[in-house]
């Protein structure tokens, strides 16, 4: 919070000195001209800069160095970088993107690094796979590196879209993902509409841009399973999630990034299909659109607003950032359903001017804040979540003044490997169950292996989960480049981790 000062004791100058530095800071606030490319390259590289400085350390291997982010919030900040190289061209970030994302999805290739393996749900997951397909659509270059070690953008995203196929449940609720991968965790039981809403995205964007069917028909299963079970209501209210078994009692709260990542979704599909089937995918995004802006556009002020706990200062880090993601896929949307871009662009365009208002706050006066309905003024919030709010909203609105924002597909430009049966390093072989890897064993004492030794590469890793005072032996398989194994660093997700090379 804001230091206030106070003048009742005179012969104390520090006060003084510290109204002096606000206000210095304050002066630092960051001006956007929504009617100026230049303006709104100078304001997004602020705030990607904040962010970037504060809240993001590509080379360790969380990517998010404050313990109370998560790593999926890695991905989505990667995500975010993506859009900004697409959006400004300024090639700052792009090194340290694919530093972060080879510290993602190395060495399984997979997106379930055994570190987070306990932690990860198919959301968290989702989250890093959207990322992927972001910079396979927006042709993000790919290093040499990361084709030596088969971490294409694209062939990653089929991966991960085809391990999650494999976790599609029959037996509950008709169908679904489940929320989290682990059996053992609460989240197993409960069927959310982020994963299924990240996976009908993926599948629908994988469609676009591969023009393969068999991806469509993973989208359009998964959003009919979502339609089936209330996910999202005949009146496009978007739920939560529900719980197994039969999926009838529903957690009814509203977020943004929910009706986002269908948004996007049915755009996709909007964009791929033809004749009927395009006008059903019309409506279904029409109402998604029409309910997005009933739920989370303040009606005084045209602000996104997080209704579910902005008001009561009730977001947590996680909730902090959704609107970013909502954000992103209204330009997103705008971009493949360009018949809404009318109807979107303002939006984010007033979004952006209200967002850079905001960014007047603490330590350096450029800070961004989480309320963008308070006037131009900061409500005290600082974190990535403000951060990368601000840098989305800022950013998508670039395509309205400059010709750039453009989603390519593999017949206009898109270069990435394609790799329709991957299934990630661990499986190779047919040793490995992708699914069932997961499962954590429970072991009678704690044990910690030696190191393996295995061809040329490679030393074994041994995740040891303490959980309850009950050890899990999340995974040990094989590094090939263990130089890039971070030091010292803990399990994320509130439980502690221990490792041996
Ligand atoms: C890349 O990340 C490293 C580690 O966080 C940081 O020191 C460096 O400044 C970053 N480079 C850029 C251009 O952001
Ligand atoms: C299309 O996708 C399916 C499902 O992932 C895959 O099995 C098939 O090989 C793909 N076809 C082509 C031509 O890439
Ligand atoms: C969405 O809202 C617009 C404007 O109010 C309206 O014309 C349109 O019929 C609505 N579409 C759907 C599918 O609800
Ligand atoms: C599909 O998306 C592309 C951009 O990726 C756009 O140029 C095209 O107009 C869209 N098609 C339709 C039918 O809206």
């Amino acid at each position: 919070m804001r230091l206030q000062t106070s003048f009742s004791s005179r012969s104390n100058l520090l006060p003084l000195l510290l109204l002096l530095l606000q206000q210095t800071g304050t002066s630092a606030a960051i001006e956007l001209d929504i009617d100026s490319y230049s303006s709104i390259k100078a304001a997004a590289a602020q705030v990607a800069g904040d962010l970037a400085n504060e809240f993001w350390d590509p080379t360790s291997f969380s990517g998010v160095p404050n313990a109370q982010y998560a790593w999926w919030q890695h991905g989505a900040i990667l995500g975010a970088y993506v859009d900004y190289w697409a959006m400004t061209g300024d090639t700052t970030y792009n090194a340290n993107i694919t530093i972060g994302w080879l510290n993602g999805v190395a060495p399984s290739l997979d997106l379930l690094p055994k570190e987070h393996a306990f932690d990860i749900g198919n959301d968290d997951q989702g989250f890093w796979s959207i990322m992927s397909m972001d910079a396979v659509e927006r042709v993000f270059p790919e290093t040499d590196e990361q084709k030596r070690r088969n971490a294409g953008f694209l062939e990653i995203t089929q991966t991960v879209h085809n391990t999650q196929a494999t976790r599609w449940d029959m037996s509950t609720c008709g169908g679904g993902l489940r929320w989290q991968i682990v059996t053992v965790k609460n989240g197993y039981k409960y069927k959310n509409t982020i994963s299924n809403g990240l996976y009908f995205q993926q599948s629908a964007r994988l469609a676009k841009y591969t023009g393969n069917e068999s991806y469509a028909e993973a989208a359009e299963m998964s959003y009919k399973w979502m339609r089936d079970v209330n996910l999202i209501q005949d009146d496009f209210w978007i739920n939560d999630g529900a719980d197994i078994p039969d999926c009838k009692r529903i957690t009814p709260k509203r977020w943004s990034y929910n009706y986002g990542t269908i948004l996007a979704g049915c755009a996709a599909m909007y964009n791929y299909t033809e004749g009927d089937r395009r006008e059903y995918w019309k409506t279904q995004l029409d109402s998604v659109l029409n309910a997005t802006y009933a739920t989370f556009i303040d009606q005084e002020t045209g602000a996104l607003k997080e209704i579910q706990c902005q008001d009561s200062d009730t977001c947590d880090m996680d909730q902090r950032s959704f609107k970013a993601y909502l954000a992103r896929w209204m330009g997103y949307t705008a971009q493949v359903a360009p018949y809404t871009y009318d109807s979107i662009m303002p939006h984010l365009r007033k979004n952006a001017a209200l967002a850079a208002a905001t960014c007047t706050g603490d330590p350096r006066g450029t800070a961004c804040g989480q309320k963008w309905n308070i006037g131009p003024q900061w409500d005290g919030k600082h974190g990535l979540g403000e951060q990368i709010n601000a840098m989305e909203v800022i950013q998508n609105i670039a395509p309205s003044v400059a010709p750039v924002g453009y989603i390519f597909n593999n017949r206009n430009g898109g270069t990435s490997k394609s790799n329709p049966g991957g299934m990630g390093k661990k499986t190779s072989g047919g040793k490995l169950d992708k699914a069932k890897k997961y499962e954590p064993y429970i072991l009678p004492t704690y044990e910690i292996k030696p190191a393996d030794r295995f061809g040329a590469a490679i030393v074994t890793i041994l995740a040891v989960v303490w959980l309850g005072g009950t050890v899990f032996y999340v995974a040990s398989d094989f590094w090939e480049t263990p130089s890039k194994l971070p030091e010292g660093e803990e399990a994320a997700g509130g439980t502690t981790g221990e490792r041996l090379e």
